[in-house]
């Protein structure tokens, strides 16, 4: 095992690179020790005072405006893209050219076009490669998935999941990267894609879609002159409009290869709720649940209670789920999870690949080629919604 320190650099300084950026600082805290050590060398962002500011609170050595620079720099060992999807391809073609191990934000890529071009690239790219699903890395996410695999629940016969956010709920939050691109790339490709990745890591390969709908609630939207980043409202006296392009919400139904059904919807402007997503996972023995907001429990109601005492009952996350143990610096019941910790398993999973650990070692993380595969079925799930909610078959995907 090499003990050699290797250089990281992370590309977006905005809401998701900032946790990248914290996820590389801890990523030595967690599981067992004698992985390399990481530098923290750069943050790239093309707002200088995020770039600045997530550097030094995160303690990088250098900020930097131009991701080129990173590329460039042969100092540089690892690399998180985090920016709008559109630029995903570009900047991991040049990051892989130049030798360097990338971990990419989900969805892969803006388009199917460039997320093949992606899957491609990585079979020849002679470097780990990554695709950022970090949900499968939650501890109650990975503990519902043990409890399908483990026939804990019996036959699983319907999986349920919502991913809802209200980030763009009000119509003077501006126009933004996130509201350009095809039907399928809004709610679907930003939070769905989330949604498709957890319900297959629980209940396996999903192979048809159908009964899709999707709506713009929110049409237009107000351009603002400087930076602007999710969430920002705006003062909208002097602003011009700019139609949005794509979903505001998703909703669509599945059958999983197991015979399970799946009901899923998505949503970024669902009033009042930021960041609710929850799962439900339904079988012939029990069901379990599990909701974000509550991070750290999941519910149980199976067919192990005494006849007459059955019920739901709450479990706290414990150092017996997976990641747990010893990813946490409390590893103790009722300490609590955030989505936060997903990360940084995701990163110390990546450092593994990266170093050749394989004894003991955490589940590799996803490839390009599993976010192709994602982007493969949310596109059959837009296509299904633009023909009146037609199944679509999805079981020759195989990437
Ligand atoms: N895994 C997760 O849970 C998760 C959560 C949120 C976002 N994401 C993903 O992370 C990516 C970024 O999302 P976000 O919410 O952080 O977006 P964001 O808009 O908050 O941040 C993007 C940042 O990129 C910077 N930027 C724009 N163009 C640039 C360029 N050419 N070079 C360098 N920097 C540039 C912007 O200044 C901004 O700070 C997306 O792919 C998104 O889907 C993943």
């Amino acid at each position: 095992m090499s003990t050699e320190s290797l250089s990281v650099a992370v590309i977006g300084a905005g809401m998701a690179g900032t946790t990248h950026a914290n996820a590389w600082r801890q990523v030595g805290t967690v599981y067992d020790l004698g992985l390399p050590k990481v530098r923290l060398a750069v943050i790239a962002d093309a707002y200088e005072p995020f770039a600045a500011d997530t550097a030094e609170r995160y303690g990088y050595e250098k900020a930097v405006t131009d991701w080129r620079r990173v590329a460039d720099d042969p100092g540089i060992d690892i690399v998180s893209i985090v920016v709008g999807n559109a630029l995903h391809r570009e900047i991991a073609e040049t990051l892989i050219k130049a030798g360097k191990h990338v971990l990419c934000e989900k969805p892969l890529a803006d388009t199917l076009e460039n997320a093949k071009a992606m899957a491609e690239a990585e079979r020849t790219a002679g470097v780990v490669t990554a695709t950022g699903f970090t949900f499968r890395r939650n501890a109650a996410v990975a503990q519902l998935a043990e409890l399908v695999h483990s026939g804990h629940l019996g036959e699983i016969n319907h999986f349920d999941a919502r991913y809802w956010c209200d980030y763009g709920a009000d119509p003077s939050t501006p126009m933004a990267w996130r509201y350009k691109g095809p039907m399928g790339s809004g709610a679907l490709g930003d939070v769905g894609s989330h949604l498709i990745d957890t319900a297959e890591t629980i209940c396996g390969p999903l192979v048809s879609v159908s009964g899709a709908a999707m709506t713009t609630a929110i049409e237009e939207r107000p351009v603002a002159k400087g930076h602007v980043t999710r969430g920002t409202a705006l003062d909208t006296a002097d602003a011009s409009y700019e139609p949005v392009e794509n979903d505001d919400v998703a909703t669509f139904t599945a059958r999983f290869a197991n015979g399970a059904v799946g009901t899923f919807s998505c949503s970024r402007v669902a009033w009042g709720l930021p960041n609710s997503l929850m799962v439900d996972v339904l079988g012939s023995r029990g069901r379990a649940s599990w909701d974000l907001s509550r991070c750290g429990e999941i519910k149980i109601d199976d067919t192990d209670s005494p006849a007459g005492l059955g019920g739901a009952r709450r479990v706290l996350v414990n150092p017996g789920f997976p990641y747990y143990g010893r990813g946490s610096s409390m590893a103790v019941a009722g300490v609590g999870l955030t989505q936060i910790e997903q990360f940084t398993y995701q990163a110390h999973a990546f450092l593994q690949q990266v170093a050749g650990v394989t004894d003991g070692a955490l589940p590799p993380c996803a490839t390009f080629a599993d976010g192709y595969r994602e982007m493969l079925i949310a596109d059959a799930v837009a296509r299904s919604a633009a023909n009146g909610g037609t199944a679509i078959d999805v079981s020759s995907i195989t990437e």
